[in-house]
């Protein structure tokens, strides 16, 4: 069944203490749930209480201490009738960790036990109104054999804790701060912990845990540096301070996504904790600080202020997403970040929207909310209020997230508050700006700059294309920045945030005695494409002189996706690689750019994103245009490539910027002489590997030779996986690299992978690093005997009984075939329709699958 947004009601009862009792087995853990629920006074009055379930069998029930007899179950869920207005429910069920293979509600993971709850994993766990607007005091018991689970965490603050007969013992935990059932979380194992200290800024202490498995204890030095960061700037920068004594944060192998945010007891992927400059590359580092961020920063905007029901899941992802971004931006380089985070939106992002799954931030429907944690919700909801704050500026901005935090303190907010929030706050008229909340799909917005006297005309025009169930769509209100340069001197007169808030629009600029040139979207002001009329030499011209680094990288890379797409097409334009070599080539000597702005601006843009490029792609040949530019770029630039590598080379290693952007211009003129000159690129990549003291240059160079047949790549591939072996995260690392290599026989190699040892679906981190990889080759995946789009299909069906959250997120790789070349897209859709016919899937696969059939 759909669930709609428009039917939204209150539920009938509040639950103001939720009392928890665990006893605690692999096998077998009986819960005994006591709530006190009362008549809600803003809801409608109803004669039973409905307790989600899902997959639970029900042990005892009493109501008011009495064994309950009027109730029933309706599908997985229990309803209980009730006719006071004030009660007592005892309910205890009995489940069983070890076989919970979906890692959704509680579930072992290396021989300790934890949970995910949201969206929908706390009623896997017991009977309750698993929904967010529901807000309840938690208190916690566990009870547990001590050697087994030596430690005991749940949210909050511990308030007991004790040893009893049979090798036994227990903790108690309280939270005070009302929460929905999605934040609750428990984990008991054996487990040690890197611990610290902060100190707010009213100056209360607060104890910080980081809880891993003892062979892990010394690669949390990062992340708990990256916690201590992340409680400053939120303080400095959103006036926001941490509410309880103790901070936890719990790293598990086996975790769906990245990291959860339960209160007072964040638990996280492996991934995104672990750290340490043998095994993991600077990229790494950067994601743990990114994520660590995230989920602190969610105890304000996710757990302080929640969400009212699911449909407002971007109020607290978009926020969250954004603030993270900023806190990132303020750590290291702004407008390198600021390229990363267009790179993704565009990567991802971009093609859901202009694919079968494209939604708004806020949906309408859904049938599985799981399928939701979307790019759109989290990527482009944070794109929208970052145009708010662009619009606002950072003071007013602050203000309106002032009044926010303020009003909506300990409530389940909906977008629809916070967008009145930042109106009243920032002071500024967001009326006509809420369109970016429904209506889904990327604008796209022409440019066309004429030039006549000494005035500049500068005509704009918008179209936003239809979406499922969206055909007719109203024009956007866009805000760019721009600016205007000169042709002679190089420079602009500084920028300016214009509007486009209708169809078209056509300003003025006077004071031009040349036609100037224009640059447009400066730091990615809007989530659009930008479809300019202009010619290559201005692009190359911004690409020299550009002073917004992000509009510089622009320049660049649209000089690079207008010469592929015609290439592409068999009619590359005469002169366009030679322009090319040029501006690359300015950006290698270029003394003025660090390193790290220089390895973006070396980066081509990928397959995926200029597949999105085009109406339907032939991913064939777009890849052998991309190999072929990247060829010529080698040799024409071999002697420049070779010198940055060697200089490169020769930095030792630290976590400094520049040493970091050594790394990164290193391996990237690597990989241009891989497809110029492979055997000297494999060469160097092997002596590369063979210096390297860091997992940065070791993987850079060891992504490079697997796509390069060599004795070298066979041998340093054997050596990688008998440095690490026992390493799961380094491990993935290895499936990864060679999933996802530019080799042609990749569709062999990892069938062959498939087969290995260490290589099991159980594990989502395992899945991906070898399956979501291989989804990214050109030549493998999108192999023309659809070769590949068999394997994810054969991959979807296998998983979708052990793990169908992680299933389903495969799904949306076949969804692009709308997008693509129609024999190919046959291919795909064939394999979508075959899952499809399945019989027995879970709702999350069938409803991405119907979705991306259309
Ligand atoms: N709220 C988490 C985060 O973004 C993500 C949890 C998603 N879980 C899920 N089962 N879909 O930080
Ligand atoms: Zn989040």
């Amino acid at each position: 069944p759909e669930i709609r947004r428009e039917d939204y009601a209150p539920f009938p009862w509040l639950i103001p203490a939720t009392r928890l009792e665990f006893e605690l087995g692999l096998e077998t853990t009986r819960v005994t749930a006591t709530l006190e629920i009362e008549r809600n006074p803003d809801a409608d009055r109803s004669p039973t209480i409905r307790l989600n379930g899902d997959g639970l069998s029900l042990v005892e029930l009493h109501c008011d201490e009495e064994p309950c007899t009027g109730h029933m179950m309706d599908g997985d869920d229990l309803i209980v009738t009730l006719e006071g207005d004030n009660h007592v429910l005892r309910i205890v069920t009995e489940i069983d960790p070890g076989a919970n293979s979906q890692l959704m509600g509680l579930y072992a993971s290396n021989g300790m036990l934890c949970t995910q709850c949201e969206a929908e994993g706390f009623r896997r766990i017991t009977f309750f109104p698993d929904r967010p607007d529901v807000l309840s005091v938690y208190t916690v018991r566990m009870d547990a054999p001590e050697e087994q689970f030596p430690v005991l965490l749940s949210n909050g603050n511990r308030t007991g804790t004790g040893k009893d007969k049979g090798g036994m013992h227990w903790a108690v935990w309280h939270d005070p701060w009302p929460k929905p059932s999605y934040l609750f979380a428990l984990v008991a194992g054996d487990l040690v912990a890197r611990e610290d200290c902060f100190t707010t800024m009213s100056g209360k202490d607060v104890d910080l845990a980081i809880w891993v498995r003892k062979d892990d204890l010394p690669r949390t030095a990062h992340a708990m540096e990256s916690l201590k960061r992340s409680m400053t700037w939120d303080e400095e920068t959103f006036g926001r301070e941490y509410d309880l004594d103790v901070f936890n944060i719990v790293a598990v192998g086996d975790f769906n996504m990245g990291a959860m945010e339960n209160k007072g007891l964040n638990v996280f992927n492996t991934k995104y904790v672990l750290a340490d400059e043998e095994t993991a590359t600077d990229g790494d580092f950067d994601a743990i600080e990114g994520v660590i961020g995230h989920e602190y920063f969610h105890n304000w905007s996710g757990n302080r202020i929640t969400c009212r029901d699911w449909f407002q899941l971007s109020l607290k992802e978009g926020f969250t997403v954004l603030r993270d971004q900023l806190f990132s931006q303020d750590m290291h380089s702004e407008a390198v970040k600021r390229i990363e985070d267009v790179r993704v939106l565009r990567s991802v992002q971009f093609p859901e929207d202009s694919g079968p799954l494209a939604h708004p931030i806020r949906p309408d429907s859904y049938r599985e909310i799981s399928n939701f944690y979307t790019s759109t919700i989290y990527n482009k909801g944070a794109e929208v209020i970052r145009m708010m704050r662009s619009m606002a500026g950072p003071e007013r901005f602050r203000k309106g997230t002032d009044l926010y935090f303020e009003r909506h303190d300990g409530e389940a907010a909906t977008c629809e508050d916070f967008v009145r929030a930042i109106e009243e706050g920032a002071e500024l008229d967001l009326d006509h700006f809420r369109l970016w909340y429904s209506q889904a799909g990327t604008p796209r917005v022409k440019v066309a700059l004429t030039h006549e006297g000494d005035t500049a005309s500068l005509a704009l025009s918008q179209e936003v294309p239809p979406t499922p169930g969206q055909s007719e769509k109203r024009p956007m209100p866009i805000p760019l920045r721009i600016a205007l340069f000169d042709r002679a001197t190089g420079k602009s007169e500084g920028e300016e945030l214009v509007m486009l808030d209708s169809a078209e629009t056509t300003l003025r600029f006077d004071g031009f005695a040349e036609k100037p040139v224009l640059s447009i979207n400066r730091g990615f002001t809007a989530p659009v494409r930008i479809e300019r009329e202009i010619v290559r030499e201005d692009l190359a011209f911004l690409a020299r002189n550009d002073d917004d680094p992000f509009a510089r990288s622009e320049a660049m890379q649209d000089l690079v996706v207008g010469h592929l797409l015609e290439a592409a097409d068999g009619s590359p334009a005469e002169g366009a690689s030679e322009a090319i070599a040029g501006a690359l080539g300015e950006i290698l000597k270029d003394d003025a750019i660090d390193d790290l702005m220089r390895g973006e601006l070396m980066m081509l843009p990928g397959v995926t994103y200029l597949m999105d490029q085009v109406l339907l792609a032939d991913p064939g040949r777009i890849f052998a245009a991309r190999e072929a530019l990247k060829a010529d770029l080698g040799t024409r630039l071999e002697k420049e490539l070779e010198a940055l590598h060697e200089r490169a080379s020769a930095v030792p290693f630290s976590h400094d910027p520049e040493a970091k952007g050594a790394r990164k211009v290193g391996t990237m003129a690597l990989t241009y002489l891989a497809a110029s000159d492979p055997q000297r690129a494999a060469d160097l990549a092997a002596a590369q590997y063979d210096s390297a003291d860091n997992m940065t240059d070791r993987q850079g160079a060891l992504m490079v030779l697997s796509g390069i047949d060599s004795a070298a790549r066979s041998d340093r591939l054997l050596d990688f996986y008998d440095r690490f072996e026992g390493n799961a995260l380094v491990i993935d690392k290895w499936f990864s690299l060679q999933a996802s290599s530019l080799h042609p026989d990749v569709i062999e190699h990892v069938k062959t992978l498939a087969d290995h040892p260490d290589f099991t679906l159980r594990n989502p981190n395992r899945a991906r690093s070898l399956y979501m990889a291989f989804t990214g080759t050109p030549q493998g995946f999108h192999a023309a005997s659809g070769e590949g789009y068999r394997m994810i299909a054969d991959l979807i069906l296998e998983l979708d009984p052990i793990n169908a959250q992680t299933a389903a997120r495969f799904v949306p790789a076949l969804g692009r075939w709308r997008r693509i070349e129609e024999g190919r897209a046959a291919l795909m859709r064939e394999q979508l329709q075959r899952i499809a016919d399945a019989p027995k899937l879970s709702r999350d696969t069938y409803e991405q699958v119907t979705r991306s059939l259309g």
